[in-house]
């Protein structure tokens, strides 16, 4: 069984992506980190964000640790939603997302485009969703957590600038694949959006 977990910042794709993971024992893959360590990457050399060229040099991205804190900093995440948006960097990250995807085990991959470009095909797909209030809060909560400066407006603008940039690529940009069935979290504490993830995929397994 393959699963695409797809939508916006905070919505809580990867909650719900792990759990389902650990439910039906598939092995789970993060495709957001991939761009994060190709942003990471580039900030680490001096790299330019607005140069394609430079953003795909930073593709090289084996040597990054995917438990770097560094990973999830605002600043990872405001690169990687500018070089996201490279044909030649998604490109360069294609092969292995889908050979991922067609593991002998099956797969839970979550991201922007596993419905629509890395697993057309994919036996379940969810389109996870919040508003993009929710979401800085979620957000906010997070980096508190972690002992991490944040402010709620700063955390709002740049949620809603990533959106923009997501949706408005042209290279497989983020939406709803018309197949994918739509989960708003925006009421849902995060149990109770797993809960609502298992029930769709039990039924949309059983057809
Ligand atoms: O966790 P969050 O939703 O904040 O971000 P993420 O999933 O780690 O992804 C970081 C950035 O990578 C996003 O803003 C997207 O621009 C990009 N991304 C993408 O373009 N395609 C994917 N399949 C996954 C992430
Ligand atoms: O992967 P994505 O960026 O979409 O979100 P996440 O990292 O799974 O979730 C962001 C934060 O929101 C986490 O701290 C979750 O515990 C929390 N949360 C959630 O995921 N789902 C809810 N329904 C409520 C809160």
């Amino acid at each position: 069984m393959v699963i695409a977990v797809d939508g916006p910042a905070a919505s809580g794709k990867g909650t719900i992506a792990r759990a389902l993971a650990r439910h039906f024992g598939l092995p789970h893959l993060d495709t957001g980190l991939l761009y994060r360590s190709v942003a990471l990457n580039l900030w680490r050399f001096g790299g330019d964000p607005g140069s394609e060229f430079e953003a795909v040099r930073a593709c090289h991205i084996d040597g990054i640790g995917w438990d770097d804190p560094e990973l999830r900093s605002e600043t990872v995440s405001s690169i990687a939603s500018r070089i996201s948006a490279y044909p030649m960097v998604r490109e360069a990250l294609l092969e292995r997302q889908k050979r991922f995807a067609a593991g002998p085990s099956g797969a839970v991959l979550d991201g922007r485009d596993i419905g629509t470009v890395i697993a057309p095909d994919a036996d379940v797909k969810l389109f996870v969703t919040a508003s993009p209030q929710i979401r800085a809060e979620r957000r906010l909560k997070e980096l508190q957590a972690r002992g991490m400066p944040a402010h709620l407006p700063d955390i709002l603008a740049d949620i809603e600038a990533r959106d923009a940039r997501d949706s408005d690529r042209s290279s497989a940009p983020l939406r709803q694949a018309e197949d994918a069935v739509l989960l708003d979290t925006s009421r849902m504490s995060a149990e109770e959006a797993v809960a609502a993830a298992i029930v769709i995929v039990e039924k949309q397994r059983l057809g």
